[in-house]
């Protein structure tokens, strides 16, 4: 079978095969890039691990080679005949360091290929992403800060490390992602090779996200079926394009926090609303893409409503205030800045009033935010699952599709539009 031919996910689902080079650098986290690698094989992607020698002090040679189903060296030497360190790197789909450490992005600047993910990181022209972990000091250190900029500027991407426990006892920025998430990343660039401009860099921006839980009782609550797949999503890529990202995020389906955003957990809508006032203040954008409950009841029993005589027949409910609508109020106040740039989200369905559309238009002339990101919902589309589709519909009347894949890749869509809006001085 030829590498480009499609083949079978673990899921029985067929993908694009691509070439993925998975290069390892000497750090703890190396033993996180087990768990990559398997995604990527999964995946039913042709995965060739290159680790650096100090690598394979923390992960063996059989690991590699047994996850990957291919042979594992380190140096240019092996392996001649088939010039191992120029074809690897030409003709893989996308290279992705994980981990990514101080010594090997130094190395990579300077252009060095003393072993074969170095040589193979001069021969590579396709989307190269590094993933760096390190100790707070080192990510800090002004040799890795410029060497992170100057990777950049060559048009790697480097991924933001998340913030939290370090080799021992420390905690700090330099954590490298979670594989999952280096995951996500990696294939929205097979999708769409430019996803990742770093063009929210100095932007403060806002995400709403999940579903939210109204109380009855202490047991139940009224809820909806948002997984909080696509605000994450949104708050994941704008920080890796630079921005600095508040998360609101309600209930979600258990999803890990993004790396290097701030997230704020809440539960009802009135919380949710109250997180949202509070760090819209100096933000450049607000992407409200949370499902946040229009009623809640009217009074919350402070033991459990049980069955019999007392139990209630109806439970009354209270209309809870409309945070977008909020927004804009807030925004034609002063109460944020006139440059704010609002964007809701719909998710409707046809009916025999109206197309979907129809109803999204009617929606964005009614609610007066400058983007309305609009899905068709039911029939299994859009909650919980990972793939979306939908329209861009702009307050200016512009109107664009989405079309059909991740949801990683409905966010840049609506990250492009985002940054479309703001205010560039
Ligand atoms: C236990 C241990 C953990 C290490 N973890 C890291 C790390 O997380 N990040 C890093 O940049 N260097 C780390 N180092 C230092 C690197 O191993 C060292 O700089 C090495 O030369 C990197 O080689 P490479 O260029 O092949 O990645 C660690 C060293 C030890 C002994």
């Amino acid at each position: 079978m030829s590498d480009r031919e499609p083949d079978s996910a673990a899921d029985g689902s067929q993908v694009a095969r691509k070439r993925i080079v998975v290069g390892v650098g000497g750090g703890i986290a190396a033993y996180k890039s087990c768990a990559l690698v398997r995604s990527f094989t999964e995946s039913g992607h042709s995965v060739r691990v290159i680790p650096t020698e100090a690598a394979l002090q923390f992960v063996g040679r059989a690991t590699f080679e047994a996850l990957s189903g291919n042979p594992v060296q380190t140096g240019v030497f092996a392996d001649v005949p088939e010039v191992a360190h120029v074809r690897l790197g030409q003709e893989a789909d996308l290279v992705v360091i994980a981990p990514a450490t101080a010594d090997l992005m130094a190395r990579a600047v300077a252009g060095r290929a003393d072993d074969l993910l170095t040589a193979t990181l001069l021969t590579a022209r396709c989307p190269v992403v590094f993933a760096p972990a390190m100790h707070t000091e080192m990510w800090e250190h002004a040799a890795t800060v410029w060497n992170v900029a100057t990777l950049r500027e060559r048009g790697s991407i480097v991924i933001e490390p998340a913030s939290g426990r370090l080799t021992g006892k420390d905690t700090g920025a330099g954590r490298m992602p979670e594989p999952e998430e280096i995951f996500t990343l990696a294939s929205l660039l097979l999708e769409r090779p430019a996803a990742l401009p770093r063009d929210l860099e100095g932007r403060r921006i806002v995400v709403s996200a999940g579903g939210t839980r109204e109380p009855l009782d202490p047991v139940r609550f009224l809820g909806n079926r948002s997984s909080g797949k696509q605000g994450y999503a949104i708050a994941r890529l704008a920080a890796q394009r630079g921005a600095q990202v508040t998360l609101v995020a309600g209930a979600t389906a258990e999803l890990g926090d993004p790396a290097a955003v701030d997230v704020v957990h809440v539960r009802t809508a009135e919380q949710m609303r109250e997180a949202v006032m509070k760090h819209v203040i100096d933000a450049d954008a607000v992407i409200m893409s949370a499902a946040v409950a229009d009623f809640r009841p009217a009074t919350v029993a402070t033991s459990k409503i049980k069955k019999g005589a007392d139990e209630p027949d109806t439970i009354p409910l209270v209309r809870n205030e409309d945070i977008l609508a909020g927004l804009v109020q807030a925004r034609r106040d002063g109460t944020i800045a006139p440059s704010t740039a609002i964007v809701g989200f719909a998710a409707e369905t046809g009916d025999a009033t109206g197309g979907v559309l129809d109803h999204a238009r009617t929606k964005l002339a009614r609610k007066g935010c400058d983007l309305l990101v609009v899905n068709a919902v039911g029939d299994g589309k859009a909650f919980e699952v990972d793939h979306n589709d939908g329209w861009l519909l702009g307050a200016d009347g512009t109107e664009s599709a989405i079309e059909p894949g991740s949801k990683s890749l409905m966010a840049s869509r609506v990250l492009d539009a985002v940054a479309g809006l703001m205010v560039f001085e």
